[in-house]
């Protein structure tokens, strides 16, 4: 594989993504196709932007004209597809984003990599497409899907619809499902870097309900080596899940936040849940460990003090996107082309 082409590569696993792979395949060009959403942010690459095997194009992934033209620029070998809307909360306030570009955007994506005969496709979806789990057992990769969340609602629809690409068309599609990320460069709307922001500013946190819902949480790196592994040695048509094996309610979640951050427990606000939250996300990953050779390296407690080191040593990152400031940043390097 010469050329890589990464969908919603500004975002938080995609700029961790196109870092790890650029520096692990020296042979590799990358093309990051990005529409510059609130949630796309330059900065977060501005360490790779000179690099001679980096190139970048705004725009959007349901726009078949402007993927035509920049997937025909030269031979591109596979597509990773982060491209999202990824906030649940957002989703409940208006889903007609979501459902643009996690679903027709994955159709527009796909219908484009057909016609130009693109060898291999990565399909990055989610372990909430499972839906909820009681208190006990772990989403398999043979879960029946069960979404809740308009968010996840649209995120099923484009994981089948690979599906059903790949079972019609012999589309060359893997798909991964992973669970709870944290690490460098997550948008602070999330809850981890959310807290650690909040906290340092000496603001409340807002814990929904009584913080009893549980997520596995999974650091960005150990995430992005998954779908390093799919991209190279799943087999078409599967599925992959992965996660951390690291379940924490948030409510534990936030107490070692603020306990690593040294702030009082005083700062934890309990407030109106969130409609239709989902209890308890849980992966069972055996299958890309067996068939993969894959396996989470990174411990929650390594992972979650090497993240609040990044946010504590980035606080202008942090600061350029809660003014808003993050917007301006690529047209002030690139005088406007936008
Ligand atoms: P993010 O919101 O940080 O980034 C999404 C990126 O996609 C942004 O750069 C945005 O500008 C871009 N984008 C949005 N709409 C676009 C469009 N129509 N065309 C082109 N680009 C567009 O999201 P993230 O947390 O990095 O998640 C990346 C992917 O991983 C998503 O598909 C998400 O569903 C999936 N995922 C996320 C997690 C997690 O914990 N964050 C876990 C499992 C799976
Ligand atoms: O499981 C994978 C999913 O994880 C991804 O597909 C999504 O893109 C990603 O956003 C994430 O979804 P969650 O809804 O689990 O993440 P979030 O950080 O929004 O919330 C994590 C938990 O924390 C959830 O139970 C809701 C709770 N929460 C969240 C926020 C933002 C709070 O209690 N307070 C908050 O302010």
């Amino acid at each position: 594989m010469k050329v890589l082409c990464v969908t919603g590569g500004c975002g938080f696993i995609g700029s961790n993504f196109i870092r790890l792979m650029l520096a692990g395949h020296p042979g590799l060009s990358i093309l990051n196709l990005d529409k510059l959403t609130y949630a796309g942010n330059p900065e977060n690459l501005a360490d790779i932007e000179n690099n001679s095997r980096y190139a970048f194009a705004r725009g959007d992934i349901a726009d078949r004209a402007f993927l035509e033209e920049a997937l025909s620029r030269g031979p591109v070998d596979a597509v990773v597809n982060f491209a999202a809307e990824s906030h649940v909360d957002r989703s409940i306030l208006d889903s007609g984003p979501f459902v643009r570009t996690n679903v027709v955007g994955t159709q527009v994506l796909m219908d484009v990599c057909r016609e130009l005969k693109i060898g291999r496709f990565v399909q990055v979806s989610t372990d909430e497409v499972y839906g909820s789990l009681g208190p006990d057992g772990l989403f398999t990769e043979d879960t029946p899907l069960a979404p809740n969340s308009p968010y996840s609602a649209s995120k099923t629809a484009g994981d089948l619809l690979v599906r059903a690409y790949h079972h019609t068309f012999g589309f060359p599609a893997v798909i991964t499902r992973c669970s709870n990320n944290y690490g460098p460069y997550q948008f602070p709307e999330k809850i981890i870097p959310l807290f650690i922001s909040n906290a340092l500013a000496g603001q409340s946190l807002p814990v929904y309900g009584q913080g009893l819902n549980v997520r596995d949480w999974i650091h960005v790196e150990d995430h992005c080596r998954g779908v390093e592994a799919a991209l190279l040695k799943g087999r078409a048509g599967e599925v992959y899940n992965f996660g951390g094996r690291c379940e924490l309610t948030n409510i534990e979640l936030t107490r070692t936040l603020l306990r690593l951050l040294g702030k009082p427990e005083s700062l934890i606000r309990h407030v109106t849940d969130r409609p239709g939250h989902d209890l308890r996300y849980a992966i069972d990953c055996s299958k890309a460990e067996r068939e993969l050779g894959w396996s989470p390296r990174i411990s929650f407690a390594d992972g979650l003090k090497s993240t609040i080191d990044w946010y504590l040593g980035h606080g202008e990152w942090v600061e350029h996107i809660r003014s808003g400031e993050y917007a301006k940043y690529y047209e002030q390097q690139y005088g406007g082309r936008l």
